[in-house]
């Protein structure tokens, strides 16, 4: 599918003059996207006469960044430990076994994007799961089933 990069052209004519602004640039090219498209990442090239493989350095460098398209919901685990001695290592296995992508990765479906991340600042109710910006603590395999399902119902709509 070939992607419209006429906002992105707009946002590079912003920041065309603009010294250091290339994460900047970046952001905002995710924000409308979702994600850094190979596409996007040959134009900002052309344009600003900058190395691809400086702003692959840029993008794979900040965990921020995403090189392929995002589901319509993103679910993020925690790994930190008091999630990590509370299940979230399980929780994690199971999601991934049960949407059949691992982390980082996108259900074939684009309804979910999968991740872990380190703590989340909200320890006392391990283990904890956001999905979106929705934080769901004390998490079990049984709640996150009903969980999946509201969010998988919701896109549906
Ligand atoms: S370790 Fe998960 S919220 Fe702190």
């Amino acid at each position: 599918m070939e992607i419209d990069l006429s906002d992105a052209k707009k946002t590079i004519e912003r920041y065309r003059d603009k010294k250091g602004a290339l994460i900047p640039l970046l952001q905002e090219i995710q924000d409308t996207y979702g994600y850094v498209s190979k596409e996007a990442v040959e134009l900002v090239s052309k344009e600003l006469s900058i190395y691809p493989v400086k702003i692959y350095g840029v993008l794979t460098f900040y965990t921020q960044f995403y090189l392929t398209p995002r589901g319509r919901h993103t679910i993020r685990v925690c790994q930190g430990t008091a999630c990590h001695v509370m299940g979230g290592k399980e929780l994690l296995d199971y999601l991934s076994d049960k949407l059949g992508v691992s982390e980082g990765e996108t259900t074939a479906d684009g309804t979910f994007s999968l991740e872990r991340v380190a703590c989340l600042g909200c320890c006392g109710i391990a283990p904890v799961i956001v999905v979106d910006e929705d934080f769901h603590g004390r998490c079990t395999i049984k709640n996150l089933d009903v969980l999946l399902d509201s969010y998988k119902s919701e896109g549906a709509e």
